[in-house]
């Protein structure tokens, strides 16, 4: 099992001796898992989460995010319980987008929410559906197919920003895209990274996307189910894509699905 140490850095996600089971214990999904994400305050990082299906990368995610209580071990998000004023915002495969409200209205959704007056939230939405290249379909209802599947997510990452989260969890967010949208997207992700000194958790089946996107990847075996590898991506924080034919880069995605084999090949 892989070893998290404690250091004397603050852990923005602490996940400690984690069960899941249904059935009364008799389906255990999740045993002796740790997860301790370092805070990393004026910087963020991208962190990964690697796993065959069924593995409970999902069930982190909505621990992390609140939605749901492990049977056994704690969850702590910046060192407290996971409550309702954590700052935690989460991105979904599928659209997640309200299809009766526009896209600005969409994205001006967290804002709605904390009491924030239209006009403001209305001007912060339209700084945000700029930043993900969405201009000029605001007015548009936020539904499949006025808007493309990658519009659709485009709206997802915008609501996401808006709140201004100090945890970014994204569930295989690009899995439904066609590969070139995928590649724009991955993009752009890269683009506003930088602005928002978030702490990122995004789950994917895509190694190269993993290793293209992440600062740290960790690798989950199959249920009963813990983290089992940690890499740690040492490119260069500023990627293009001209990153991906760099040696290093063929080498990383390399190791890593040499991992995921010997991963897949534990019980
Ligand atoms: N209510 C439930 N009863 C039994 N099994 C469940 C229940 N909810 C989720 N699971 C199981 O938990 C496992 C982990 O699910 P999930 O976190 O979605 O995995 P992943 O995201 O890695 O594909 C799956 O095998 C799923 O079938
Ligand atoms: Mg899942």
């Amino acid at each position: 099992m892989l070893d998290f140490k404690d250091t004397e850095l603050k852990n923005i996600i602490e996940l400690r001796g984690i069960t899941q089971s249904y059935d009364n214990g008799e389906t255990v999904i999740i045993k002796d898992l740790n997860f301790l994400i370092e805070d990393k305050p004026a910087q963020g990082q991208f962190v990964v989460i690697l796993g065959m299906s069924g593995c409970g990368k999902s069930t982190i995610l909505r621990y992390i995010a609140g939605l749901q209580e492990p049977t056994a071990g704690s969850v702590l998000v910046n060192g407290q319980p996971v409550g309702a004023d954590n700052r935690v915002s989460m991105v979904f495969q599928q659209y997640s987008s309200l299809p009766w409200m526009t896209v600005l209205d969409n994205v001006g959704l967290a804002l709605r929410y904390k009491g924030v007056p239209k006009k403001e939230r209305d001007e912060k939405a339209m700084e945000l559906i700029e930043l993900v290249g969405l201009a000029g379909h605001e007015h548009k209802f936020a539904q499949y197919p006025t808007l493309s599947g990658g519009q659709l997510q485009r709206i997802a990452i915008a609501r996401s920003l808006i709140a201004n989260s100090d945890i970014l969890l994204m569930d295989e967010p690009f899995g439904a895209l066609d590969i070139q949208t995928r590649i724009q997207m991955q993009d752009l992700l890269l683009s506003i990274l930088h602005r928002f000194h978030s702490t990122i958790i995004f789950v994917t089946h895509d190694i190269s996307e993993a290793v293209y996107l992440g600062d740290d990847i960790y690798i989950m075996k199959s249920a009963p189910s813990h983290f089992v590898e940690h890499i740690k991506v040492d490119l260069p924080l500023e990627r293009s894509r001209d990153t991906k034919r760099e040696q290093r880069f063929v080498d990383l995605v390399r190791e890593v699905e040499d991992r995921m084999i010997s991963v897949a090949q534990l019980g």
